[in-house]
C-alpha cells in the first residue's frame, strides 16, 4: 500500500509564525512512514476570479492538495475572521472539488484567550462547503499560544498531546 502523504497549510505568511511552528510540530509527531510537507506560496496566489483559468501558482496549490491524502490547516484569526490569503486560496478549489472527501485537521492558534475560535468556526464552515472529510475531533483551538512555545518549538506538553490526538484522528479518517 502506498505511503500516506499529508499537506500542511499555514494561514500565516509571517516568517516566525506561531501557526507555522504548530504545523511543523504536528508534522514531527506523525509516524516515520508518513510524508509531510508544508505548502509554500500562498502569497503568490492571485485574487479569486471564477472567470479566469488557473495560473501556475493556483495550479501548484491545487496539485499539492490533490497529491495529498490528507490536509492540516493551522491558521491565525484576523479581525475575527479567516486570513484573506487562506480563504482566497481555498476559494480556487470550489469549482474543481480538489478538497472533496479529503480528510482534514483544522487548527487555530492565537495569543489571545479566545484561541481564534471565530476563524476556526468560519474555516470549518468553508471546509464543510468544500466537502472535506472530518468529524467532531478534527478541530483544535489553541489559546495563549505564545506561552506554549519556546525557542521556536512547542514546549507545552498538554499541547503536544492535543497535536498528537489531531494526528491520530486524521490518520484514522484517512484510512477509512
Ligand atoms: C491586523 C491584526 C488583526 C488581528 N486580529 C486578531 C483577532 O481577531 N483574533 C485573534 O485571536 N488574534 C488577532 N490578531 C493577533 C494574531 O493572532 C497574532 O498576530 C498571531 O501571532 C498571528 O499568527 P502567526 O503568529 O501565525 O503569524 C490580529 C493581528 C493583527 C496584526
Amino acid at each position: 500500500m502506498k505511503n500516506i502523504h499529508i499537506l500542511g497549510i499555514s494561514g500565516s505568511l509571517r516568517a516566525d509564525s506561531t501557526n507555522t511552528i504548530i504545523l511543523k510540530t504536528l508534522g514531527s509527531l506523525l509516524p516515520s512512514d508518513i510524508t509531510f510537507e508544508i505548502f509554500e506560496g500562498l502569497d503568490e496566489i492571485q485574487h479569486f476570479d471564477p472567470g479566469h483559468v488557473d495560473s501556475d501558482s493556483v495550479a501548484r496549490f491545487k496539485s499539492a492538495i490533490r497529491k495529498a491524502d490528507a490536509v492540516v490547516i493551522c491558521t491565525p484569526e484576523y479581525a475575527f475572521g479567516v486570513p484573506g490569503t487562506l480563504k482566497n486560496a481555498l476559494d480556487w478549489t470550489v469549482g474543481t472539488g480538489d478538497l472533496n472527501d479529503k480528510p482534514v485537521s483544522v487548527i487555530s492558534a492565537s495569543p489571545l484567550n479566545s484561541g481564534g475560535s471565530h476563524a476556526l468556526a468560519s474555516l470549518l464552515l468553508t471546509l464543510t462547503a468544500l466537502g472535506t472529510r472530518k468529524n467532531e475531533a478534527s478541530a483544535l483551538s489553541i489559546p495563549n499560544v505564545k506561552s506554549k512555545l519556546s525557542a521556536g518549538e512547542v514546549s507545552n506538553q498538554e499541547l503536544i498531546a492535543l497535536l498528537q490526538a489531531q494526528c491520530d484522528n486524521l490518520l484514522s479518517l484517512t484510512r477509512q
